[in-house]
């Protein structure tokens, strides 16, 4: 059996400041921004977990057929040794490529949830007992400190979940990405894609209404983390495809006038009736953006799969 490390290079705290520096930022300037990434405390992860599964959700089912359809072109192009998933959650969508790289070395999740991390290892080394698995607990949106494991290293970041990102933090989390790489090192990327907005809302503001359970989860994170009074119920989930910028927005909107406390920011928030709090932006890609955005950053995009009906892509990029 091999060693299960798990490294922490966020410290304990950093989670709490970072979710009150953005609560400040984003909600004491107009128009009201917060971060996705506080969407994922427990319910949260919980409610994207059941998003994933909805009829009108396809990313998630798309990519699978990707990396299902090209695991072994993976494996050949790449030549792997060290597997690095940035955002690893579950790892469950990993696991066909693991299963397609017999020659692995190491895999190394990275994810700011210990709890994700660890579980997801145990689950890993059942089946795989003689891959050293070392876990990083850090923000990948920060520069990473890997271990010296065996190259080529291959970094996975999957899901769509760069969509994300704001273009500039786009070019910087690229940038930061090639700079742990070697050249032939090869990053392996999810994207969504363009197409019929109509597709898109429906994505993001399904039928049975776990989306807006979703976004307003988040109004719960602040509550409980910063001793703040926003009632869910006060707001309505919007979803709107912004067809310039091509990226899906999710927002919530406030239904009458209302103020909300902040407690522990000392800060007093007031929405006019209609105001919108935007909380999310998914980012969605044509193959020449991705190319062009990859390139910028010093990688070369090699290969590029989408699943059969068009609607996501999954990109290999080698570092020159
Ligand atoms: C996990 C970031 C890829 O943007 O589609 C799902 C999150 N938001 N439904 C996405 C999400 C609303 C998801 N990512």
């Amino acid at each position: 059996m091999s060693p299960f490390l798990l490294t922490r290079t966020l410290p304990v705290d950093a989670t709490e400041a970072s979710l009150r520096a953005d609560v400040l930022a984003g909600l004491s300037r107009r128009p009201r921004t917060l971060p996705p990434k506080w969407f994922y405390d427990t319910r949260g992860s919980e409610l994207f977990e059941e998003i994933t599964r909805l009829p009108e959700y396809y990313p998630t089912r798309a990519e699978r057929e990707i990396l299902v359809a090209h695991a072994a072109d993976i494996a050949t192009a790449s030549g792997a040794r060290t597997l690095i998933e940035l955002g690893s959650g579950s790892s469950e969508k990993t696991r066909h490529l693991l299963d397609a790289l017999p020659r692995l070395h190491s895999y190394v999740p990275v994810d700011v949830s210990e709890s994700a991390l660890t579980g997801a290892a145990e689950a890993l080394l059942a089946e795989r007992p003689e891959l050293n698995v070392h876990a990083l607990i850090a923000d990948f949106t920060g520069g990473l400190a890997l271990p010296g494991t065996p190259g080529p290293r291959l970094v996975a970041f999957l899901g769509g979940t760069i969509g994300n990102l704001l273009p500039e933090e786009r070019a910087t989390f690229l940038r930061s990405v090639r700079s742990i790489l070697s050249p032939g090192d090869a990053l392996l990327l999810g994207t969504d894609l363009v197409k019929e907005p109509a597709t898109l809302v429906a994505a993001y503001d399904d039928a049975s209404g776990v989306t807006a359970a979703f976004n307003k989860n988040v109004l719960e994170v602040v509550n409980r983390a910063l001793d703040a009074d926003f009632d869910p119920a006060d707001f309505d989930h919007v979803a709107r495809w912004d067809s310039d910028a091509e990226w899906i927005e999710m927002r919530l909107r406030a239904r009458s006038a209302l103020t909300v406390k902040i407690h522990e920011l000392d800060l007093v928030v007031s929405f006019e009736e209609g105001e919108e709090l935007r909380t999310e932006v998914s980012a969605k890609f044509r193959r020449d953006r991705v190319r062009e955005e990859l390139g910028d950053a010093g990688l070369r995009l090699d290969q590029w799969w989408t699943d059969t009906a068009g609607r996501f892509a999954v990109s290999l990029a080698t570092a020159v």
